[in-house]
């Protein structure tokens, strides 16, 4: 039987459309966001949910990623099915079911803070300009840091340096995105922290020069004149 090619839906990242993002968030209408702050630049896809969070310019999270308490740094790559900071039960009760603590919907008193307050003081924190692969899990009170890549799968339990490349359950090194001399450079230049209009005119040397050369012409310039 021929083939036949079909052309079914519309894609609905905001990526696909020339003027798909601006300053404005993009949020897809089925996401839950609440209690979140969220930089100009940024979009979240289908089904995702977001909580108690920081989601910092740029970034942008793919469909049904799950996110509490955290800060997404600048410029992060959230894939599909991450889930960021999900919460542990109380294991030094008698019972770990939140009956004891969600009281109030079952119907056995106010609900109890202190497991909330307990949740919220491990606060993940995502670096600027990481890549957080398909399905990874980022466990509590975890930091990643800048330009880190986590394999897709990963399951992070401690945190992640700076440009390392993590996989696996538990996460380990792998190796390094990039040397130490240009993680120190990319680090002192902040490119994260440019103006869109200073990103745009860098274009070409994001293309042209990898992260070692890029590194090394930006922290030659004088800082006032690196950001144009
Ligand atoms: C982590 C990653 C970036 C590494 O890519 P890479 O530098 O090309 O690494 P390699 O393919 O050379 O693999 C290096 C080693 O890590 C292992 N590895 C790679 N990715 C892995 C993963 N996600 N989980 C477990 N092990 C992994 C490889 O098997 C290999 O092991 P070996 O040295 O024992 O043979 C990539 O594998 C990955 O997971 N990318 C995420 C893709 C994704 O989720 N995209 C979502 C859409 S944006």
């Amino acid at each position: 039987m021929a083939l036949v090619e079909i052309n079914q839906g519309e894609p609905e990242a905001p990526w696909y459309d020339a003027d798909g993002l601006s300053e404005t968030p993009v949020i897809h209408p089925s996401a839950t966001v609440l209690r979140t702050r969220v930089g100009p630049w940024t979009s979240i896809a289908r089904g995702c949910e977001i909580l108690d969070s920081d989601f910092l310019d740029f970034a942008y999270a793919t469909p049904n990623v799950q996110i509490f308490n955290a800060e997404i740094g600048k410029f992060c790559n959230i894939a599909t099915n991450v889930r960021i900071n999900r919460t542990n039960h109380p294991m030094w009760r008698a019972s770990l079911h939140h009956f004891t603590y969600r009281s109030r919907c079952h119907h056995m008193g106010e609900d109890d803070r202190e497991i909330f307050d307990w949740r919220m003081k491990s606060r993940v924190v995502i670096g600027p300009d990481a890549w957080i692969g398909h399905g990874a899990i980022i466990m509590p009170g975890v930091h990643v840091g800048t330009g880190a890549v986590i394999g897709s799968g990963a399951i992070v339990t401690k945190d992640v340096p700076n440009y390392a490349v993590v996989v696996g359950a538990p996460a380990r090194v792998i190796k390094r995105r990039v040397d130490e001399v240009t993680e120190a450079a990319l680090l002192r230049i902040e490119w994260w922290d440019w103006s869109h209009a200073e990103l745009k005119e860098a274009m070409p040397d994001f293309r042209a020069l990898d992260a070692a050369a890029f590194a090394a012409k930006y922290d030659a310039l004088p800082s006032m004149i690196r950001a144009i």
